[in-house]
């Protein structure tokens, strides 16, 4: 068995070739953090030679990988292989949508199919190894990695890590189309304060516990091989130096057995933050807690070996830490073939294949939202309309990639424009208005904002002016959300609300197509503009998926994963907030929970979504009105397309537990299914609550079931009206 492997290995390998399964470097090309020190391309060919090097991330492409493996395979003494990592985020050179709109599909069939689309791509390419799927649950959108994730909500933040994971890996880690998913970033990096990029978090056990924490068990569940630790801080020990997080929850509670790799030099930042003196205090809190595997920094290779030998650290922690990361490879099936991966015609055939293009196309379809649509405005006519395409991010073709690709080139996007020119039975006019944005952007720069550029106002007015229909795409740069990318304003930029605004002038029938990679707060658009689509950034199919959601020839069915705010003072907002001591104007006077100078409630709750048809809810029914503690309860409610074409809709049953030793929140999500019916057809959907969705984790991380009364909400969105209640006894 594997386990006899490693151990038979263990007993052959040095302290330092222990040392060094521990140590990873990136491919020689610095792009995801800068190169500590010694990082040079000589000394890690030295170190891969010696054995002394586990792993490799960003080297890719079968003539890459295949070139690295071969030192480690045929030049070291042990000739054990390289796993080979990559951040396959969404899609790796055929993209799909960034993570947080996938989520907006709710449909876990493919958002599994669309991780087992880039798994296929990526192993064609010689990775076995994603840094994905991002399981952080975030409230706040000016965090820009919002968009690498699921959203704000723990429950459907679970499912889509199991979806991804299983995606990833499939069901035999060892065929050459799967590779190994890494949970991350454990843990609670979507809570650095206000949003801000790598900074200190301070949370308490209860949203430790009941909203952090569940996605990574989900995950590890079912069976991700891997996680990755945090840049952040918590609660005043650096996650890479956690105890409490690595060691007792993930490997001990949990039982996890494979590799914790650190962040990006992570080890060496726990030096920055005051945490570890200098290098040697930072290998040795990283290993002792768990951290099994140094990421780009030079850290455990240079110090581990020593502390080991000065009695500091025993060598068990090594073996511990070598044994998860041998069997990881051993379960890829690297030690049977090492060059798996390394298969040219495969990457010929697969990488860019038709099959990636209508997988990724199919997701992005699915991934959009229609935010709002007055006087059925949407779908537009197909034949005998003038439409006014206006907008510079409309015939953009890098900025619909979105954040987080390294693989794909740039300026392969379908831009709207291309899409919208199949459709030929319009007469189409396209202005750019303004350029939005700077120069190119890309992955290491700040996307510079255009504020006084005005050219381009006065076409866009006039081509306005004599159309049918505008429809304008507005919003972010793909590289305006990601890592590093926090932001303070959530609007739009200035440059585009005043087009937005003169256009409106001369004519107010207008479609916004939102580009985005997280909520942005759009009141005016939302007070005057008619449709509003969140579009995302939804990779390289963007322009068919956007022109046939506006056409009609697909009707979206995507719901907000994540809650939009009317300011950016209102965040962090969520739907699933406590109720507080005063959560109403009881009195007519202000001392209750509120802003005075903003209304309560979102601009867009969490669960939003529009259809090109309607849909009408009735009868929820209980399977009675009071159950045992483990008894299941049944609910059950009848949906109906009231509309007049086929359309698919996310039901979404929430509950609230209403007195608890620890306050539960006003709504939790604990169940939806996304439900396909034809134009008047009716169906009947069942949901079952049980231990498993009625509990909770207390302030001792304990997960408890309490006896007592539970409303049960049912609808097509958070704020669901249709409800009912039952007792839960011991
Ligand atoms: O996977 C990423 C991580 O999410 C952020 N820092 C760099 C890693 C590797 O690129």
């Amino acid at each position: 068995t594997f386990e006899q492997k490693i151990k038979v290995l263990l007993k052959q390998m040095t302290i330092e070739e222990k040392v060094g399964q521990m140590n990873q470097y990136n491919g020689f090309w610095d792009v995801t953090g800068p190169a500590p020190e010694g990082g040079s391309a000589e000394k890690k060919y030295e170190h891969l030679r010696k054995g002394w090097v586990g792993s490799m991330l960003t080297v890719r492409g079968v003539e890459q990988v295949r070139a690295v493996q071969k030192i480690a395979v045929e030049e070291t003494r042990l000739g054990i292989p390289l796993i080979i990592g990559f951040d396959v985020i969404h899609g790796y050179k055929t993209l799909s949508p960034i993570p947080l709109a996938e989520a907006a599909s709710w449909d876990l069939n493919a958002i599994k199919k669309s991780a087992e689309t880039a798994a296929a791509e990526a192993s064609a390419s010689g990775i076995n190894w994603t840094f994905g799927p991002m399981v952080d649950i975030s409230r706040d959108a000016r965090w820009g990695r919002s968009m690498e994730g699921a959203g704000e909500d723990p429950f459907l933040g679970s499912k889509i890590a199991v979806a991804r994971v299983q995606g990833f890996q499939g069901d035999d880690l060892s065929s050459p189309t799967t590779i190994a998913a890494c949970a991350k970033h454990f843990a609670a990096y979507g809570f650095s304060e206000s949003g801000k990029e790598y900074n200190t978090v301070d949370i308490g056990t209860s949203t430790l516990h009941n909203i952090v924490l569940p996605p990574f068990k989900a995950a590890v569940d079912a069976g991700v091989r891997t996680l990755m630790n945090s840049f952040n801080e918590l609660n005043g020990v650096p996650a890479t130096g956690n105890v409490y997080l690595q060691r007792d929850i993930l490997k001990g509670k949990w039982g996890f057995n494979g590799f914790v790799i650190s962040d990006w030099a992570s080890l060496n930042e726990m030096i920055t933050w005051g945490h570890a003196k200098n290098k040697r205090e930072a290998a040795r809190l990283a290993a002792l807690a768990g951290s099994d595997m140094d990421m780009e920094g030079y850290v455990y290779i240079e110090e581990l070996a020593q502390l080991v030998k000065d009695g500091v650290i025993q060598e068990a922690i090594l073996d511990d830490a070598v044994s998860r990361i041998l069997r990881v490879k051993f379960e890829l099936g690297l030690f049977d073939d090492p060059y798996k991966y390394c298969d040219e015609k495969r990457e010929k055939e697969t990488v860019g294949s038709k099959k990636a293009h209508e997988a990724v196309l199919d997701m992005a379809k699915k991934s959009i939202v229609l935010l709002k649509n007055q006087n059925k405005i949407l779908p537009l006519k197909k034949e005998g309309q003038k439409i006014a395409l206006i907008g510079a991010l409309a015939s953009d073709k890098n900025s619909p990639l979105g954040s987080w690709r390294i693989a794909a080139e740039n300026n392969t996007a379908v831009s709207v424009l291309e899409g919208m020119q199949q459709y030929k039975g319009n007469e189409l006019l396209f202005e750019k208005g303004s350029e939005f944005f700077i120069g190119d952007s890309n992955f290491l720069q700040e996307v510079k904002i255009n504020t006084s550029n005005k050219s381009g106002v006065k076409e866009a007015v006039a081509t306005a002016k004599k159309a049918d229909v505008v429809v304008m795409v507005l919003g972010e740069n793909g590289f305006q959300s990601g890592e590093g990318r926090s932001r303070t304003e959530l609007d739009l930029p200035a440059i585009q609300q005043e087009l937005l605004e003169e256009v409106y002038k001369v004519n107010p029938n207008i479609v916004l197509v939102l580009n985005s990679g997280r909520p942005l707060s759009i009141n005016w658009a939302d007070k005057h503009i008619p449709a509003i689509v969140e579009a995302w950034h939804l990779g390289t199919e963007t322009g068919n998926a956007v022109a046939q959601v506006l056409y009609g020839d697909y009707n979206p069915s995507g719901k907000l994963p994540m809650t939009f705010p009317r300011n950016v003072g209102q965040v962090p907002i969520y739907y699933n907030y406590k109720n507080t001591g005063r959560p109403t104007n009881k009195d007519n006077n202000v001392f209750w929970s509120h802003y005075s100078d903003v209304e309560k409630t979102p601009l867009y709750p969490f669960g939003h979504g529009l259809s090109y048809t309607t849909f009408e809810y009735s009868d929820v029914i209980l399977n009675g009105t009071s159950f045992k503690i483990g008894d299941d309860v049944d609910v059950s409610v009848t949906l109906k397309n009231t509309g007049k074409v086929t359309g698919k809709e996310v039901v979404q049953l929430y509950i609230r537990d209403l007195y608890a030793s620890v306050t539960r929140p006003v709504k939790e999500l604990k169940g939806f299914e996304l439900v396909k019916l034809k134009a008047g057809e009716s169906k009947t959907i069942h949901f079952t609550l049980n231990k498993e969705t009625l509990g909770f984790y207390d302030n001792d991380g304990t997960y408890v079931v309490e006896p007592g009364d539970f409303k049960v909400f049912i609808g097509g969105s958070s704020i669901t009206t249709l409800e009912t209640d039952f007792k839960l006894v011991d």
